[in-house]
Formats: structure tokens, C-alpha cells, sequence
């Protein structure tokens, strides 16, 4: 009896609290295709004239892309065709979102398009949403105009109207787009926004803004300044540069910047610890575990389109004339990684069970290698002393990552275009011959924090990519 008064109780204040605040029941359904003109919207170059600092933030990272991404164009135009149009609206609706509440995409291939519905997600996209009903799949509901909506409930100006909107403090604003389930049968493509919720930042209410949109990169740094020119200084402007682990596509647009901050970022993404016999004889059989935890980023590493991510672990031992005792998780003359112990991604199956990069396609899940927030992952390796090793050995250990296989690149966007590896972490340790004295075996300085080093992006690839803009014209 007790148990039922509380029960109608709870009801009551549910009752209460829904009646109360209007954000519970959604008033606005998520805009449809065609809804609005995109004249309706305005372009970029006008926020710059007062956003100059936002703007600048914005321009080249892979939201000012997310429509003109060439891979993303070359794997739009095959989703099209393998599935007979079926899916052109649904991946539009993300990549670019005036695109399709103007009516312009489809057709697919673009003929139909403004301008301004090819600068993907953009100012007057963004912040003109005024509502959302949910997560995954794009359920925006966007109301474009006077008024701008955004998370300052004090913004003071008088060019167009401003609205208060909590959700653009939430991580539910970036989960509306990053989250995707196939709608034809329901398999999860993108669980960025459901992991994130799984994991602790989400229970430390840690958003993807305090690591996506802050100075420092996941710092959590506050960033003073004005969020308009002529408005109020305050004590933290969000930074627009929204990054994550991309390092291809930015430089193509001219946005090299954009790519040392993804580098960055993928760099304060994990720590790692090396265990190692400290000596060994020649014909023991040597160990050497190697585990990466997730320490920086609040969902799976790698995350987003996982199944075509590649993180991996070289691992070298090298004797003391340089001679290679032990290799695995380098790349061939063709950019293909061998032997590598694991590839940390998404692996998909198609309606066959084979293994399919085409998400499209994809129908179930055969293997999920990706690293949880604040899991640790370990892999083992092991070799025999060979006879001839000169002493002292050297293990060197990195983690790799690029953005796609380099034969899938080739293939889509040509071959003279390079993906750009990043060494994500490093560590290393020295065995010694047992002969040594204690006391002559020194450890490298284990600092799994240090930032290794990134070559210049190779000339042949902007080349590459002029190459296929002009073919593409
Ligand atoms: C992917 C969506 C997205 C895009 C694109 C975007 N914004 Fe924002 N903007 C946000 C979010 C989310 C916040 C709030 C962030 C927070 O609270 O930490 C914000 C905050 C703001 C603010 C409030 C002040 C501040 O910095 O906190 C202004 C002004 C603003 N954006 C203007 C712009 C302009 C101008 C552009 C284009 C150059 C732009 N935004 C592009 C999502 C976006
Ligand atoms: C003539 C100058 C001017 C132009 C042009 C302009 N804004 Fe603003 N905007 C402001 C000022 C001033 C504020 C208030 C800033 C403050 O109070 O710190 C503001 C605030 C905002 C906010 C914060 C709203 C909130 O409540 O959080 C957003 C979002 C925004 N602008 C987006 C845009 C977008 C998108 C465009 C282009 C379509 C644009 N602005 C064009 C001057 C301008
Ligand atoms: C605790 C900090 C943190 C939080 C919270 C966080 N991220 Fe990240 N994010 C990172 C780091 C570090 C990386 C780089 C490593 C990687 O690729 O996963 C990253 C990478 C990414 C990438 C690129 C992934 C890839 O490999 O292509 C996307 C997309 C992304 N984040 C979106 C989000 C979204 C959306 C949220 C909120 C649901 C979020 N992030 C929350 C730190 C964070
Ligand atoms: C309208 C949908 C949409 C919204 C809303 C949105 N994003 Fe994105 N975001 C995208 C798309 C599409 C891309 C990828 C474009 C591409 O790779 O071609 C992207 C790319 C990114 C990347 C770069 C990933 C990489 O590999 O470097 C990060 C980081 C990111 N978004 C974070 C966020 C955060 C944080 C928010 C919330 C403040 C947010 N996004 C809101 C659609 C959206
Ligand atoms: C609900 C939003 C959403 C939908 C729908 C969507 N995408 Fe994306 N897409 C994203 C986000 C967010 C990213 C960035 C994730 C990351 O960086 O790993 C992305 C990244 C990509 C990339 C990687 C681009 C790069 O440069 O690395 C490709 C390719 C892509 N999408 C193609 C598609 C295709 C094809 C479809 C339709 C079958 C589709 N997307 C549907 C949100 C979406």
C-alpha cells in the first residue's frame, strides 16, 4: 500500500514537472526536407563582420568541410549507388544540413546546390537550431531568421535577436550528429555520443564542449575575450576550432592549423606503460606487454566512422649495430600496415558476414577493438634471443594512428595522395646481458606524456588534391 502512494506520488510530480517546463514534451517536430529556402539563411561572411575571432575558429575544420570532404563525396556517391538513392537524405542531413531543409540535395550529386548549402555545418546552421528531439540521426529542428540561438543568457546586441538555449552547453547539441543508426536495419555507425554517456565524463558532467571547444586542447583552459566585436569582455569564449583526430582532410583546404591541433589532441589522448625483462640471454624467449589506456578522450578512441580509423602499435627491438631483432606494426613500400598485433577499430560485417568498410552496407559488428573511456588495452609481444645480438637491445614502442587505409585513399582520391600518420605516444626500454651490472642498467626516462615528433605534410599530397578537384570539375 505504501509502495502505491509513493508510485502516485512520483507520478504526480512527473505530472507536475511536465506541465511546468516545456522542454519535456517537444512543441516542434524535427524540420523535413524541403521545409525551408536556403535564402532563408545567411552567409558566413555576414557573422564575420562582427564574429571575426568565431569565424576565423571555424573556417577549414571539418564542420566548414563536412559537405566539400572529397572522401566524403567519393563514399556518398557509392552509398547512393548501392543502395538506389535510398540513403542520399539521410547522409545529407548531416553533412550538409541546409542542403536538405532547402529542398537542394537531393539529387546527390550536387547540381541542385547553393553555395551556401556546400559550406556544410556552418553559423547559420548551428545557431539557428532551436530545437532538438533527441539524439542520432539529425533531429534538428531549425527555425532560421532574426534570431540566433546560443548559450549566453545575457548576450547583448542589437544586429539580430538572441535566445538563451541550454542545450548548447549539453553534449545532447553534438549527439544530435554524432550518433548514426543505418534506418534500414538499425545497426549503430557512429556511437560517439552513447559511449560518451556510458562513461564517467558523462556522470562528472564533462561535455564535449569543455574538451572540444575550449583553448589547451582537453585542458579545460578558460578562453576570456569578446564574443563580438564591441560586446562585453568576458571570462570564457568557446573556441569554434572544433577538432578531433583528422589530419587529412584540413590541409587540402589550406588548413594546416586545423591538422596540428588534431595531432595535438590525438596526442593527449592516451598513456602508456612498457613491461620488459630488464635482461635477457641469448636463446630465452623475451616478453614485452605493452598497454594503452584511454586517458584523454571521452568516448572509444578511435571513435566516429571507427571501422575505416586505423590506431595501431609499432614495436621495434633493435640491437646495439642497429640490426632489427624484432618488428611489428610497421608499413610496407605500399603504406599497408604488417604484423601488427591489433588494429584498434570498428570491424562490420555486410549481409554475407564479409567484412565491409561501406557502412551503408553494413549489417552486424565482428569485432569492436576500440579502447573505452579510461580502459586500458595490452598487448603481448614475443621473440627469441637470437645468437648474434650485440647488447645492449633497445624496445621502441609507438601508437599510431591515420585517418583511413592508405589503399582505400588511393583508390577513392588517387594515389599521389599520402595519409598522414601521427604518432599518437611513445616508450621505450633497454635490456641489458645479464653480465651488467645493476648499476649500469639505466631505463629511458618513461614519460608516456611526450609529444613525438610529425613530419611536414609532403608536397605531393597537395598536389594530389588539386589533381582531383580539377578532375572532379
Ligand atoms: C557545430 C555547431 C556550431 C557551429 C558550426 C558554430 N557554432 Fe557557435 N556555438 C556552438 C555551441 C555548441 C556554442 C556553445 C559552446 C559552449 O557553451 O561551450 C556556441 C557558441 C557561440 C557563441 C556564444 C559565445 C561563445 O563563444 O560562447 C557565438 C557568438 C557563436 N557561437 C557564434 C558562431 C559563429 C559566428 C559561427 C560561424 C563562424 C559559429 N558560431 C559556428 C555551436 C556552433
Ligand atoms: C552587427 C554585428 C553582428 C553580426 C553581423 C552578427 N552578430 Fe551575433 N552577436 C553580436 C553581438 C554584439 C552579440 C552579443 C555578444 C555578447 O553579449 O557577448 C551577438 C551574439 C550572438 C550569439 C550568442 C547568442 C546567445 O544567446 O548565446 C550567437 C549564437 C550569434 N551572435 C550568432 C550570429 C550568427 C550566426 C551571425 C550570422 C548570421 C551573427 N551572429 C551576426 C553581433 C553580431
Ligand atoms: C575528456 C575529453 C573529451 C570529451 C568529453 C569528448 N572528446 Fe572527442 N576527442 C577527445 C580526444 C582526446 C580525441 C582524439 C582521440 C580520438 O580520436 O578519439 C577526440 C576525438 C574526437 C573525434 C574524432 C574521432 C576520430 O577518430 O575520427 C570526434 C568526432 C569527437 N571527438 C567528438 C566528440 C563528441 C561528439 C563528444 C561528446 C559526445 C566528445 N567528442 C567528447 C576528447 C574528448
Ligand atoms: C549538423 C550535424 C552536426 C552537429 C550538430 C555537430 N557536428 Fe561535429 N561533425 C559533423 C560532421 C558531418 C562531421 C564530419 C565531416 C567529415 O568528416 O566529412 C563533424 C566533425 C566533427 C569533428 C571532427 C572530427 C575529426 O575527425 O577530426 C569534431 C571533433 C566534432 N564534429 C565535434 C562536434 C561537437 C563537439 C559538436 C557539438 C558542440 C558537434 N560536433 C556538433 C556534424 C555535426
Ligand atoms: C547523423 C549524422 C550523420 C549521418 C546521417 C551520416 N554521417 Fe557521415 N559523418 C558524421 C560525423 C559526425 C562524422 C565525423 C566522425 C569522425 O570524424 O570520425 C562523419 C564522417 C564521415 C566520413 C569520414 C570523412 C573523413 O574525412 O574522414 C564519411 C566518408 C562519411 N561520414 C560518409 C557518410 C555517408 C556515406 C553517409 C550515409 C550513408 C553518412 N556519412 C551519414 C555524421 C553523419
Amino acid at each position: 500500500m505504501r509502495g502505491i502512494v509513493v508510485k502516485l506520488g512520483l507520478v504526480l510530480v512527473a505530472l507536475l514537472i511536465l506541465l511546468s517546463s516545456g522542454t519535456v514534451v517537444t512543441a516542434t517536430p524535427p524540420t523535413q526536407a524541403g521545409e525551408y529556402s536556403s535564402d532563408d539563411f545567411a552567409y558566413e561572411s555576414k557573422c564575420r563582420q562582427c564574429h571575426a575571432i568565431i569565424y576565423a575558429d571555424w573556417e577549414g575544420t571539418m564542420h566548414f568541410n563536412a559537405y566539400l570532404d572529397p572522401f566524403y563525396l567519393e563514399e556518398v556517391d557509392a552509398a547512393s549507388e548501392d543502395t538506389d538513392g535510398a540513403l542520399d537524405e539521410f547522409c545529407s542531413r548531416c553533412h550538409t544540413p541546409i542542403g536538405v531543409v532547402s529542398g537542394e540535395i537531393p539529387p546527390i550529386d550536387g547540381s541542385e546546390m547553393s553555395d551556401i548549402a556546400k559550406l556544410g555545418v556552418q553559423c547559420d546552421f548551428c545557431h539557428v537550431v532551436s530545437e532538438s528531439n533527441g539524439t542520432g540521426n539529425a533531429p534538428f529542428t531549425v527555425t532560421p531568421g532574426d534570431t540566433k540561438w546560443g548559450p549566453l543568457d545575457d548576450a547583448r546586441g542589437n544586429y539580430h535577436e538572441s535566445e538563451y538555449l541550454e542545450l548548447f552547453t549539453q553534449s545532447e547539441y553534438c549527439g544530435m550528429c554524432h550518433q548514426v543508426v543505418n534506418p534500414v536495419n538499425g545497426l549503430v555507425i557512429d556511437d560517439t555520443y552513447s559511449t560518451w554517456k556510458d562513461s564517467q565524463y558523462a556522470e562528472d558532467d564533462v561535455v564535449c564542449q569543455d574538451c572540444h571547444m575550449t583553448e589547451g586542447i582537453t585542458d579545460f583552459e578558460a578562453n576570456p575575450g569578446r564574443a563580438a566585436s564591441g560586446a562585453p569582455k568576458r571570462d570564457h569564449i568557446s573556441s569554434h576550432d572544433i577538432v578531433g583526430a583528422n589530419t587529412l582532410i584540413p590541409p587540402m583546404f589550406g588548413a594546416e592549423s586545423v591538422a596540428e591541433m588534431a595531432i595535438e589532441r590525438l596526442q593527449k589522448a592516451t598513456t602508456m606503460e612498457l613491461s620488459a625483462p630488464e635482461t635477457a640471454s641469448i636463446g630465452d624467449e623475451v616478453t614485452i606487454d605493452v598497454s594503452i589506456t584511454n586517458s584523454g578522450a571521452g568516448h572509444n578512441i578511435p571513435t566516429g566512422v571507427s571501422e575505416i580509423r586505423e590506431m595501431w602499435l609499432e614495436l621495434t627491438v633493435t640491437d646495439a649495430n642497429g640490426d632489427i631483432i624484432y618488428n611489428a606494426g610497421s608499413l610496407d613500400a605500399n603504406g599497408n600496415i604488417i604484423d601488427a598485433k591489433m588494429l584498434y577499430n570498428n570491424v562490420l560485417a555486410d549481409s554475407e558476414g564479409e567484412e565491409t568498410k561501406s557502412f551503408w552496407l553494413a549489417e552486424s559488428v565482428l569485432e569492436d577493438n576500440r579502447i573505452a573511456p579510461k580502459e586500458t588495452a595490452t598487448e603481448q609481444h614475443s621473440f627469441v634471443m637470437p645468437e648474434n645480438a650485440a647488447y645492449p637491445l633497445t624496445v621502441q614502442s609507438t601508437l599510431k594512428y591515420r585517418s583511413a587505409p592508405q589503399d582505400m585513399i588511393e583508390s577513392l582520391l588517387g594515389d599521389e595522395i599520402e595519409v598522414p600518420v601521427v604518432d599518437m605516444n611513445e616508450i621505450s626500454a633497454i635490456i641489458y646481458d645479464p653480465s651488467t651490472p645493476a648499476d649500469e642498467r639505466t631505463q629511458p626516462e618513461s614519460d608516456s606524456t611526450s609529444t613525438p615528433g610529425f613530419g611536414a605534410f609532403a608536397a605531393a599530397m597537395v598536389l594530389g588534391i588539386t589533381m582531383y578537384i580539377l578532375k572532379r570539375k
